[in-house]
């Protein structure tokens, strides 16, 4: 009599837990396996000049945990996306490995990530296991395109030091959450809403010569790994009227997904 009443019971808890389970697996995407390697040079983080064109913020975000990406670069369009990259020697790996962020194109031999140091001692267990995977130099490793998180930020608009008001407008794009990639970038001016596409002249940057003028709307195309998955998010802050080169403006939004 108990053993009936009881089985029908721990079937739904086993049904319930195994939809949570398939809930949970379907929000990230599964592993890849490919190899990694590490900056070459001996400073911990990235590097300032890296080719996405981030500046200070390609060295130092998340810590400076992060990399430059051959594939993954995508002329660009990768920089800025965040991946769990974690190696699979089991006697000196963690489970979890390290976040990185792109911040830089490279290539090794058949790597698809060259680690800031950093991150490459990051997907060790101890200092000690940190120690032999950098003397094995490349390492095998599992990735996964995961979201990125900057608690506290809002998307932010560095203008490019090279800019040159008003005639020549360029500009990154820091602290974007989500794994999405921005795609698209247009400026609109505020009164008659003229708007003009921007080109990606390099990794991160966003040009135009004869820059619309007023103060200057954003809107930017975020595109998913789906195809119809596209949505223009258009910030709260403008850009304003006088723009210098060098400054940061906070966009007053931030994307989640
Ligand atoms: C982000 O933008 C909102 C306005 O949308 C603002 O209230 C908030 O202070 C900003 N956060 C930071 C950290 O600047």
């Amino acid at each position: 009599m108990a053993v009936s009443l009881w089985s029908p019971l721990s079937l739904v808890a086993t049904l319930l837990l195994m939809l949570t389970l398939a809930g949970a697996q379907t929000s990230s995407d599964p592993f890849i396996h490919s190899r990694a390697a590490y900056y070459p040079n001996s400073d911990e983080q990235g590097t300032d000049r890296g080719a996405c064109g981030f500046g200070s913020f390609g060295a130092t975000i998340n810590g400076g945990d992060v990399s430059a990406a051959s594939d993954l670069y995508r002329n660009g369009v990768g920089c800025g996306a965040c991946y769990q990259v974690k190696c699979t020697n089991m006697a000196y790996c963690s489970d979890k490995g390290v976040t990185v962020v792109i911040t830089d194109s490279g290539s090794g031999d058949r790597t698809d990530f060259i680690l800031s140091r950093r991150a490459f001692g990051r997907m060790a267990q101890t200092t000690d296991a940190a120690a032999s995977l950098f003397s094995l130099g490349v390492v095998d490793i599992d990735y996964r395109r995961v979201s990125c998180s900057y608690p506290n930020k809002n998307i932010t608009i560095k203008i490019d030091e090279n800019s040159n008001y008003p005639n020549y407008l360029a500009f990154v794009i820091w602290y974007q959450q989500g794994r999405k990639d921005i795609t698209a970038v247009q400026l609109c001016e505020t009164q008659n809403f003229g708007c003009k596409l921007l080109d990606r002249s390099y990794g991160a940057v966003w040009t135009t010569t004869s820059p619309p003028s007023g103060p200057l709307s954003l809107r930017m195309l975020f595109s998913g790994a789906d195809e119809d998955d596209q949505s223009w998010v258009v910030p709260i802050n403008n850009i304003p009227q006088d723009w210098k080169a060098g400054d940061t403006y906070d966009t007053g939004v931030q994307v989640n997904s």
